[in-house]
């Protein structure tokens, strides 16, 4: 008897909209050639992953035999009480001096990592057609998540200080004249030292944006979504308030942070602070899909707080990651020495630096620097997969080196190699 053919499958349309994402070229890239350099991943350092800190903390965690079946129990479904309570007691410290109790645990829901709140927040405020107004270049993944939504993503002209206020209020405006501001519901950004660019925006900036979204917000809410991924990589500038200080009636910003870059990755812990109005639908949606995070990390993480080890460990690597962003960047002003047609800014926190080449040299996926600079045995993330598909249109000359992964002196082989990639094709 012959097999019965299987039935053609036929993915959903949400599925099909997941379909091609970016970052899996670039994991599959990374994968099939071992040999390479990447400047690609915005992979943490893995020497300075914090493993005694994390011993210690296990330890305290297990020796008590309660604590340790809590810990290993299903856990609340927003999260542990005591992280939010300690991490709501940080952001008060560092950005209201501690004066004054404006952030309840209540507004605060643990995820496992931040990027499932960014879906969350995206499933639960975006329909189809809806629109999220991006920084551009903007966090490349984000992108990938309102696509798989079903969302239009419009990119607002940035510079070295992050989405230009004005540019914001033009594009609002134009979406108005045009019938289509009932579709706009979030502001994204990356305020501090963000990916890709690695630039961090001021405080009247910050200030003109919250004001910008409240004033826009009269008829429904318009939503700043703050994504704070690289907030604690800061190695030589001071500590700008966030933008959910700025938000007088804390309606309006959701503040968005992770333990992965500042910790472990692999703990996956991040969090988010939700205007009131979110908070219950976006906790409905999580109660669908996992109804709670990982407890056991969450525990690990409130215990890396409760034994003051968490602050220890970002002094450690603010100094690992400065040595290597300086390391970088020396490798960029040697590499490129005379080459004014070459820009790039020096980050003062984050991982990443963005590297701007001559308006003709595409730097793109199917470009022929792309396939140079593998040739030549590195790789970077063409800067035209961080811009969104409509608004500032999409500069194929840019490209993004991370620094987080190799050491020192990779650093400079990599940046060579690139050097050399961009001799041959100018
Ligand atoms: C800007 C930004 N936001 C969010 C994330 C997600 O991080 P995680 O889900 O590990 O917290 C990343 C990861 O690279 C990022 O760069």
């Amino acid at each position: 008897m012959q097999e019965p053919t299987e039935p053609e499958f036929q993915p959903s349309q949400r599925a099909q909209q997941a379909a091609g994402q970016p970052i899996a070229a670039l994991m599959d890239q990374a994968l099939a050639r071992p040999d390479l350099i990447s400047l690609a991943a915005g992979f943490v350092d893995q020497a300075s992953l914090p493993v005694e800190p994390t011993r210690t903390a296990v330890d305290a965690l297990m020796t008590d035999h309660g604590s340790a079946l809590a810990a290993l129990q299903y856990g609340p479904s927003d999260g542990d009480r005591q992280l939010r309570t300690m991490l709501c007691e940080r952001l008060e410290q560092t950005d209201f001096d501690g004066r004054t109790k404006t952030i309840s645990p209540d507004r605060m829901l643990i995820t496992p990592g931040s990027n499932q709140l960014l879906y969350l927040i995206g499933d639960t405020i975006l329909d189809p057609g809806d629109i999220v107004l991006c920084a551009a270049p903007t966090y490349f993944v984000f992108l990938s998540i309102l696509k798989n939504l079903g969302a239009r993503a419009i990119g607002i002209d940035s510079d070295g200080e992050g989405m230009i206020p004005d540019a914001l209020l033009a594009v609002l405006r134009e979406l108005q004249n045009s019938g289509e501001i009932e579709r706009v519901k979030a502001i994204y950004l990356t305020p501090y030292f963000d990916n890709p660019r690695g630039v961090t925006m001021p405080l009247q900036r910050r200030e003109a944006i919250v004001t910008i979204a409240q004033e826009w917000s009269r008829k429904r809410p318009l939503y700043v979504l703050a994504d704070n991924a690289y907030r604690e990589l800061r190695y030589d500038s001071d500590n700008v308030p966030s933008l959910l200080a700025l938000d007088h009636n804390q309606h309006t910003v959701v503040e968005i942070g992770t333990f992965s870059k500042s910790f472990s990755p692999g703990l996956r812990v991040g969090w988010g602070v939700l205007p009131s109005a979110l908070l219950q639908p976006v906790q409905s949606q999580k109660g669908n899909l996992d109804f709670g995070s990982p407890y056991f990390s969450q525990r690990i993480m409130a215990k890396i707080l409760e034994l003051e080890l968490y602050d220890r460990h970002i002094a450690t690597i603010r100094e690992c990651y400065q040595t290597k962003r300086n390391a970088m960047c020396a490798a960029l002003e040697d590499v490129f020495r005379g080459a004014s047609e070459i820009r790039w800014q020096r980050p003062h926190g984050g991982l990443y630096v963005w590297i701007e080449l001559p308006e003709h040299l595409s730097a793109g996926p199917t470009g022929r620097l792309l396939k140079t600079t593998l040739d030549e045995g590195t790789f970077y993330v063409p800067g035209e997969y961080c811009f969104p598909s409509e608004g500032t249109s999409p500069r194929k000359n840019t490209l993004r080196l991370s620094f987080g992964v190799q050491p020192p002196e990779q650093l400079y082989r990599g940046v060579a190699a690139l050097g050399r990639a961009v001799d041959k094709c100018l």
